[in-house]
């Protein structure tokens, strides 16, 4: 559990070193990044165009009223809350993506328990996880805690089961439903275990939901309607979000944190002073995406025929290989030598570039890397390009 962990490289950087030198054996196809490929949607192009005057001007760092108005707002319809319950002034903050969100926001929790956790404060994380989260905890001084998320935990990690001791020292607690690698989506039921767990043991549970819109057979629950069914407000929690996954908009560098009025408006204090802001045009962007479902709507079909695809392609092999959430496959190809030599393989013999799901994830304390045995391949590509490099996969794994 509280074994070190490498210092946080970019698990890209790592792909690079494994394949320099190596030819692809055929033309390349890139699934490695979760950087969606589908068309931007129509509306942008218009709406940046009425708001091109507004690049001169500093943005404020809690975004415009109609900016937090429209997260707020989406909040509530997707998550059925009532009208309210997310504060317009202080419940919403912009974000320049939600990945520098994830990392100024531990600084802040650290720096806000000011010692009252101890010298070195825990922040949990699970195992596999978003790079940033352990290089948060690294630069806020915290001692990150791996927890495992791996089959035998549904791809979840449990919390719950973790020392009092360690958690009474815990400052926040990273959790990301869907889940990145896996697509592992948390319940309702979960959820609500999490929020009691950290209101209990007074951290801050930072609930990654960038996934949230990209769902298969139900739309996924998310902490905010955790938090709000057991009462006392959001206190407690941030629901992480963007228009990266959502809207394919992964350039335009927008999210937004939603939830406990108090965090944000203390952090929003420390921002003003260290952070970006977005920029207006940028925020006009995200009224406009947030106020459309259409889009969204058509980007789950578009994923939702690549994961038939793959099931047609790959599910003699892997029969549980369409995940609930999420636009990625995790493959178990333990029997085929793991997720670092297939990947090697895919990429000399096939020209398919794929990560080692070794990478994405660290040796906890059991001497375990749960990641090892996989690879994660990004559905992000065309229909056409996803059926080539699955059929290509299907090769070297005959
Ligand atoms: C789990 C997870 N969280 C957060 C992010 C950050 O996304 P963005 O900064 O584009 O919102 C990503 C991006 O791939 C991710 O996979």
């Amino acid at each position: 559990m509280t074994t070190p962990l490498p210092p946080p490289v970019s698990p890209f950087q790592r792909l690079g070193r494994l394949i320099a030198g190596v030819a692809p054996g055929r033309p390349p196809i890139d699934v490695s990044v979760g950087e969606p490929r589908h068309p931007v949607p129509a509306f942008v192009g218009p709406v940046l165009d009425a708001a091109l005057a507004d690049f001169v001007r500093y943005p404020p760092i809690k975004g415009t009223p109609a900016f937090r108005a429209a997260v707020a707002g989406w909040a509530e319809r997707r998550f059925g809350l009532p009208d309210g319950t997310v504060d317009r002034d202080d419940g919403v903050l912009p974000l320049n993506g939600s990945r520098e969100g994830l990392f100024h926001a531990t600084l802040t929790a650290v720096r806000l328990a000011g010692g009252a956790k101890g010298p070195r404060p825990a922040i949990l994380l699970p195992n596999p996880f978003y790079a940033v989260y352990a290089a948060a905890a690294e630069a806020a001084g915290a001692e990150p805690v791996l927890v495992s998320a791996g089959r035998d935990d549904g791809f979840l990690p449990r919390f719950e089961a973790l020392p009092e001791e360690l958690l009474a020292r815990t400052v926040a607690a990273f959790h990301a439903s869907p889940a990145n690698p896996q697509g592992a989506v948390a319940d309702l039921a979960m959820l609500q275990g999490l929020v009691r767990l950290a209101r209990r043991h007074g951290f801050l549970l930072f609930s990654d939901e960038c996934y949230s819109e990209i769902w298969r057979g139900r739309a996924p629950d998310g902490v905010l309607a955790a938090a709000h069914g057991l009462g006392d407000g959001l206190s407690g929690v941030v629901a992480f979000n963007s228009l990266s996954k959502r809207s394919n908009l992964a350039g335009a560098r927008c999210g937004f944190a939603i939830g406990d009025p108090a965090f944000l408006a203390a952090w929003a204090v420390f921002r003003n002073v260290s952070a970006p802001q977005v920029p207006l045009p940028i925020q006009a962007v995200a009224v406009a995406a947030l106020g459309d479902e259409a889009h969204v709507v058509e980007n789950r079909r578009l994923y939702d025929l690549k994961y038939a695809a793959a099931a047609d392609i790959l599910g003699d092999r892997f029969p549980d290989l369409v995940p609930p959430g999420g636009f990625f496959l995790w493959l178990d190809v333990g029997r085929w030598g793991g997720g670092e030599t297939v990947a090697a393989r895919l990429w000399g013999e096939v020209g398919v570039k794929v990560v080692p799901g070794g990478y994405l994830s660290a040796t906890g304390a059991d001497g375990v890397n749960p990641g090892a045995d996989f690879i994660r391949i990004a559905m992000v590509e065309s229909l056409a390009t996803s059926r080539e490099a699955l059929s290509r996969l299907s090769e070297v794994l005959s």
